[in-house]
């Protein structure tokens, strides 16, 4: 559909909310009412060469709102969980695509790119039951690599080149430690794990870009640090051994250093964060940004506060990342604060909602929103 299209078919609705429905769904202080968009989040980013989009879970799919909000913001969607592995393969050769291929039809029929997440979540948290309970038996290494490059490239030729961009590796390294999270697979394979996968789907996927996903931050503090240090080391391996990796996705779920009481979001330390940007440039890693989104127990419960904190540190954190022309994808993870991941992995002491995400629990549009979009305006073209 046209942009001047979508931008017709959602103007009423905008209208209608702007001009005032008072109460919001979860009983919070209605927030102040933001401007109409008039152009897309999409259509912005791409005037700088960026693609916009978010992730889609099923919930959200099947929700008429949360798809007209698509079609007038995003260029790309990516599966929240539709295409992991306990999804996909949630018994060993039994494959199961119909959640994924939904996302994936409704994609291509409104002419939105897809990025896949993800062919391998090496942690032991996220892999099916299955593997993790898995008997190796004598020759554990060469079973393990057979699992990772079965279900590798099952999914990766099941969508071919509909699906340009992967995850090939999520969050393989320890967010404390910076080294390689244990998992059955880890355990023979060590961190050829990880290689297996990447040329996994290489072979299957010649053409795609294939990513290394995971969530260091800007954060300061010691864990943060070997979080970035373990990635680094992890990335400089891969390229010593030739392992196809193209592109690092820098997950952005920002403002996790803010702690309840603490006012704020946390120290950061920049300067650390853009030696570790530039290291990984310097492989030759172009940048994503995967699953922007921003943690407000730090924050005062005011909404009104919250929403221009949460804002200014969205816009803080564009401007700064999109100053580097490596960065070629931005996606939030989820559209609607209500039907985010962060309202019951990271809740709020006080017990109110949290506010992560661009639009509200009413589908209206917040300061973030705008952030993102003046971000996606001062940004240097690519
Ligand atoms: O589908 C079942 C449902 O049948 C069941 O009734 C319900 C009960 O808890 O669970 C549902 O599954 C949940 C699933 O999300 C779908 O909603 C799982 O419990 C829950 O653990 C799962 O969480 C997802 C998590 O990844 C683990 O896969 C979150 O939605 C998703 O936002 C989160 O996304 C990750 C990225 O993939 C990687 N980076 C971090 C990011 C946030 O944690």
């Amino acid at each position: 559909m046209a942009e001047l299209d979508r931008r017709h078919l959602l103007a009423a609705p905008f209208a209608l909310a702007v001009a005032g429905c008072g109460s919001t769904a979860n009983n919070s202080p209605a927030p102040i009412p933001q401007p109409v968009p008039t152009e897309g989040l999409h259509a912005l980013a791409s005037q700088k060469g960026v693609a916009f989009g978010f992730a889609m879970g099923t919930g959200q799919f099947n929700d008429p709102r949360v798809r007209e909000i698509a079609k007038l913001e995003c260029g790309l969607i990516v599966c929240e969980n539709e295409h992991k592995w306990p999804a996909t393969e949630p018994a060993e050769g039994r494959f199961d695509f119909r959640a994924g291929d939904a996302i994936v039809a409704f994609a291509e029929q409104n002419r939105m790119a897809m990025r896949g997440h993800t062919l391998f979540w090496a942690s032991p948290r996220w892999l099916p039951r299955w593997v993790t309970n898995y008997d190796l038996g004598s020759a554990p290494a060469s079973k393990a690599a057979s699992l990772i490059t079965t279900h590798v490239q099952t999914v990766a030729r099941h969508y071919g080149d509909r699906i340009p961009t992967w995850d090939a590796v999520n969050e393989a390294i320890d967010n404390d430690t910076g080294q390689l999270r244990d998992t059955v697979l880890s355990k023979p394979l060590g961190v050829q794990c990880v290689d297996i996968a990447f040329r996994a789907a290489r072979e299957a996927l010649p053409k795609a870009k294939l990513v290394y996903n995971d969530f260091m931050s800007w954060d300061a503090g010691r864990t943060a640090a070997a979080h970035r240090d373990g990635v680094l080391r992890l990335l400089e391996g891969m390229k010593a051994r030739n392992v196809p990796v193209d592109a690092l996705g820098i997950q952005g779920h920002i403002g996790g250093g803010g702690q309840p009481g603490s006012g704020g979001f946390g120290a950061l330390d920049e300067s650390a964060w853009r030696r570790f940007l530039d290291e990984a440039r310097g492989m030759g890693l172009t940048f994503q940004i995967t699953e922007l989104d921003v943690q407000d127990r730090g924050l005062p419960a005011e909404v009104t506060t919250r929403d221009r904190e949460v804002a200014a540190h969205t816009k803080a954190f564009l401007d700064m990342m999109l100053s580097y022309k490596e960065v070629d994808q931005v996606l939030t993870w989820g559209l609607v604060d209500h039907q985010s991941w962060v309202q019951s992995f990271f809740p709020r002491a006080d017990g109110l909602p949290v506010r992560p995400l661009p639009y509200d629990a009413n589908f209206q549009p917040k300061p973030m929103r705008e952030a993102i979009a003046a971000a996606f305006r001062a940004a240097p073209a690519r």
